[in-house]
């Protein structure tokens, strides 16, 4: 039966799809990988005769994603959309798609073992990696870690993953594969190499000498916005292609990615299809997380409070728009180490894409998981600014926003639906303060997130109280206007 959507109106897949190896097995067959690193791997298919193709593989969560994609021959679309022109293209480089707890776990590792594998890369956000966000360091007294460690043969982190997949191919005399983190966290590949290797370390020493000694773990900087997707993107996807797709996703039209040129095993020649190889990646990384998750995320808390419900929305409210360009321009890039980047231009760029009426990109989802995100979109760039004794008062009131929000109900009294790894940690500190000054400095006092210096510097505790107080006081719609206005 020919399939579906090989009659849909986008760019289809006409190169040999047999003659793709699942060279790559992917960890997070979500909504962004499907955008970003697939359609990297279907232009080279389609345009350069590139044989790598993926096996997808969801871990925890996402079981609906898998089963789509097998119900449809490993095909989907990706629809890429700006305000005046949708495009479609079907995507064809998926050769497998597994779910640890539908397909078994060792259906997983035996994929993962397979000789021609090369790459093992990931997309499980931040909290996949079970790692402090404030060190980088593997947590071991996080529950999967715990949980893997007494039972290293049947893992469920991805680091339980990785770790008995390359102990098999060790054991099996097979050559390891390259572990690429595709995840937005600063120095994603040491943050990837730390966490695998910490876990190997507790799981057998001699193993991992051997990961140490002959695994890569290259940083990449990853970028293209794709919002969850609703039910309304796929009617809008089936008005263009014609097709219903449930594995659909929309993007905006812009993609970029900057990869550690570090792989033992072979890698694709992604450079062909637009991405950067190059030999250090963390200033690209850092100019990424701070200019624009850093932006994003100040949008997010602050956009949500004031009730904007997607960043195009805040991007109408002129003085949301010059607090984000100025918080990108005169609080994060002074930070930046990169070099050969019009930084202003880059600025002019986000404020663009943020603009895309098209884009439905939640604040909500955004707002997400904040005590991942916010050491490395918001408080290395404090911490730069103590040090050079520099004003950082947007970034405080993103920090403020972050705080406002948590509290869990926002400025009309409904509740808000905080979803973060920390939450009890976070509802216990917002218990257990009163609303005010005291809350500030039970939220500053989970060090998991803000360190143990920064809530001991006066002069950041001072200005976040300050900016929590005007956002108690007047709202976030007027307390944004009065930063701006200082502008
Ligand atoms: N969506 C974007 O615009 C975007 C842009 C740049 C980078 N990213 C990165 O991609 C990540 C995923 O974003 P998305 O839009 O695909 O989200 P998504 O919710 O669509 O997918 C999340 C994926 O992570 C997996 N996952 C979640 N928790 C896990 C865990 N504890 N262990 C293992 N796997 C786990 C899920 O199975 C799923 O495949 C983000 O967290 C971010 O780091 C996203």
């Amino acid at each position: 039966m020919e399939n579906r959507l090989l009659n849909a109106k986008a760019t289809l897949p006409h190169y040999n799809r047999d003659a793709l190896q699942a060279r790559i097995v992917h960890l997070g067959f979500g909504a962004f990988h499907r955008a970003h690193q697939s359609v990297y791997a279907d232009i080279l298919a389609a345009e350069h005769g590139s044989d790598w193709g993926y096996c997808e593989v969801n871990l925890i969560g996402g079981e609906q994603q898998i089963a789509d994609l097998k119900q449809q021959d490993n095909l989907y679309t990706v629809a890429e959309m700006s305000a005046d022109a949708w495009t479609a293209r079907v995507v064809g480089v998926a050769k497998r798609a597994l779910h640890a707890q539908v397909d078994g776990l060792e259906t997983v590792l035996a994929a993962m073992c397979e000789p021609q594998v090369a790459i093992v890369s990931l997309t499980i956000t931040e909290k996949g990696y079970c790692h402090s966000p404030a060190t980088g360091q593997l947590m071991t007294d996080h529950p999967l870690i715990v949980g893997d460690l007494q039972n290293p043969h049947q893992p469920k982190s991805a680091a339980g993953v990785i770790v008995e997949a390359l102990a098999r191919r060790k054991a099996a005399g097979l050559p390891p594969f390259t572990v690429m983190s595709c995840d937005n966290m600063p120095e994603n590949g040491h943050v990837t190499r730390n966490v695998v290797c910490a876990y190997a370390r507790a799981v057998n020493g001699e193993l991992a000498d051997w990961i140490e000694a002959n695994v890569t773990f290259p940083s990449t900087m990853v970028d293209r916005i794709v919002p969850a997707v609703t039910a309304d993107t796929l009617d809008k996807i089936e008005q263009l292609t014609g097709v219903r797709d449930p594995a659909g996703v929309a993007c905006e039209p812009f993609r970029q990615w900057v990869i550690e040129d570090n792989f033992v095993a072979g890698r694709p020649e992604w450079e062909k299809a637009g991405a950067e190889l190059v030999s250090d990646v963390i200033p690209f990384e850092e100019m990424k997380l701070r200019m624009l998750n850093g932006s994003h995320s100040f949008l997010a808390y602050l956009g949500y409070l004031a009730g904007y419900q997607h960043i195009n929305e805040c991007m109408e409210d002129d003085n949301y728009r010059r607090a984000a360009h100025a918080l990108m321009l005169k609080e994060q890039a002074p930070t930046l180490k990169v070099k050969g980047v019009d930084l202003a231009h880059y600025a002019d760029l986000l404020i663009a894409r943020y603009s895309n009426t098209a884009l439905r990109h939640r604040t909500w989802q955004i707002a997400m998981d904040g005590s991942q995100k916010l050491p490395q979109r918001m408080l290395d760039s404090v911490r730069w600014h103590r040090v050079h004794q520099r004003d950082f008062s947007l970034l405080a009131l993103g920090i403020a926003g972050w705080m406002r929000y948590v509290g869990g109900v926002d400025e009309k009294g409904q509740a808000i639906e905080v979803c973060d790894p920390l939450l009890a940690v976070i509802q216990s500190a917002v218990n257990n303060s009163a609303q005010g000054e005291a809350r500030v400095r039970a939220l500053l006092g989970i060090d998991a997130i803000f360190g143990r210096e920064l809530p001991k510097d006066a002069t950041f505790v001072a200005q976040v109280q300050k900016a929590y107080q005007t956002l108690l006081e007047k709202g976030a719609k007027a307390t944004v206007a009065q930063y701006a206005a200082a502008l």
